[in-house]
């Protein structure tokens, strides 16, 4: 039943190109005009996807991570403003929310307690609510105006991983479909878009590929008291991802931080062979992103660290800087976390192990959180 694996958790990290695929199926519907996106269960009219004038993304733990790319996507295909929050801290800070406010509530289980007030405190405002969910009929998508299910299969494993990639690729679809409805992306920006999504999945495989090289660093790094991740623009969630999950299952102290704060104090921490991940963009993306990630490498390196660098296959401009390398295939800059977080799963994952930890059941967690 673990597919061969000693743990869920990893025979669920390798599920992940099938569960962002299955999770796309039936979601775009060629028609007349060449096709286009469909939710699952539509209960939001093209007329009020058109008229929200704003968007709240709740959610908790890993899933509030996936809601933090949810932004960069949404507000760039549909300039539309998008707030991020913790489900926990939402509902007690009086959010402005009213007919014109699209709250997304993202939650695997469907049934996270903080989520699920949340959901209920949107909808007395008269806010409208789409989950994205993983367990069918569960509280929050019962008490929500929509969903999108994503199609995983259950996750054993309290870590979560396959939820993780396949919430990210739902939110895009949440993202089109209001791009769509808008007429802020023509159909055929969204049929290409649509693609690029669809094209993840055999990335995701080729990035799984790496894991004989990132669990001899694990294994190296098993006894480190902390580790540093860093990331910029979408790279910045994969980074709290990468640290989240190590902290979780390897009980280690890991910070994640958005490599623009690096000069704000956290450079601070910085000392000799103190590891530090970094997620480097594509050097095809904004030119900018990639040179300040390259020049915060280029000091930490300077002050002792160890680099271990997630960089693009063939961007040679980082292999001076990086102590290990880990490369994966070229991907459009929204679409890179669906690779970059793989690796970082399979990491915290071996660490674990390396230490002797239980990573389906890692200690004092629980699968489903149903108490505030
Ligand atoms: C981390 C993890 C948790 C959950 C969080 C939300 O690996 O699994 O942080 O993401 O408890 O749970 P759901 O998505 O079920 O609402």
């Amino acid at each position: 039943e673990k597919g061969g694996h000693d743990y869920f958790m990893l025979k669920e990290i390798e599920e992940q190109p099938t569960a962002v695929a299955d999770t796309l199926l039936g979601h775009f519907v060629i028609d007349e005009k060449g096709g286009r996106i469909v939710l699952d269960e539509q209960r939001l009219a093209d007329q009020e996807l058109r008229e929200f004038d704003k968007v709240f993304v709740v959610a908790c733990g890993s899933s509030y991570h996936s809601g933090l790319l949810a932004k960069y996507a949404i507000e760039h295909w549909t300039r539309v403003p998008v707030e991020v929050e913790l489900a926990s801290e939402f509902r007690y800070r009086d959010p402005v929310l009213d007919r014109s406010t699209l709250v997304v509530a993202i939650s695997q289980s469907g049934e996270t307690a903080d989520t699920l007030e949340a959901v209920r405190h949107a909808k007395e405002q008269k806010a409208r609510v789409l989950a994205i969910c993983n367990t069918n009929g569960a509280q929050i998508p019962r008490e929500s105006d929509a969903v999108i299910y994503t199609r995983t299969g259950p996750e054993i494993g309290v870590a979560s991983t396959k939820a993780f990639l396949a919430q990210v690729a739902a939110n895009y679809l949440v993202g089109l479909a209001l791009a769509q409805a808008r007429g802020t992306k023509y159909p055929d920006e969204v049929a290409r878009e649509f693609a690029e999504l669809e094209s993840m999945p055999k990335l995701i495989s080729r990035v799984l590929e790496t894991a004989p090289q990132v669990r001899a660093i694990a294994r190296e790094l098993a006894h480190v008291p902390t580790v540093l991740f860093l990331g910029r623009h979408v790279g910045y969630p994969v980074a709290l991802e990468g640290a989240l999950k190590l902290k979780e299952l390897a009980y280690l102290h890991a910070e994640g931080f958005a490599a623009g704060e690096l000069k704000h104090g956290p450079i601070a921490l910085i000392e000799q062979g103190l590891p530090v991940i970094i997620v480097m963009p594509s050097p095809k993306g904004r030119a900018v992103l990639h040179s300040k990630l390259l020049s915060n490498i280029r000091e930490i390196q300077a002050r002792g660290a160890r680099t271990i660098v997630i960089a693009e296959e063939g961007d040679d401009t980082v292999r001076p800087f990086a102590d290990d390398l880990i490369e994966i295939p070229a991907a459009p800059t929204l679409y890179q976390p669906l690779l970059s977080t793989v690796p970082l799963q399979i990491f915290a994952a071996e660490v674990a192990q390396a230490l002797g930890y239980d990573v389906d059941k890692p200690r004092n967690l629980a699968k489903s959180v149903t108490v505030e």
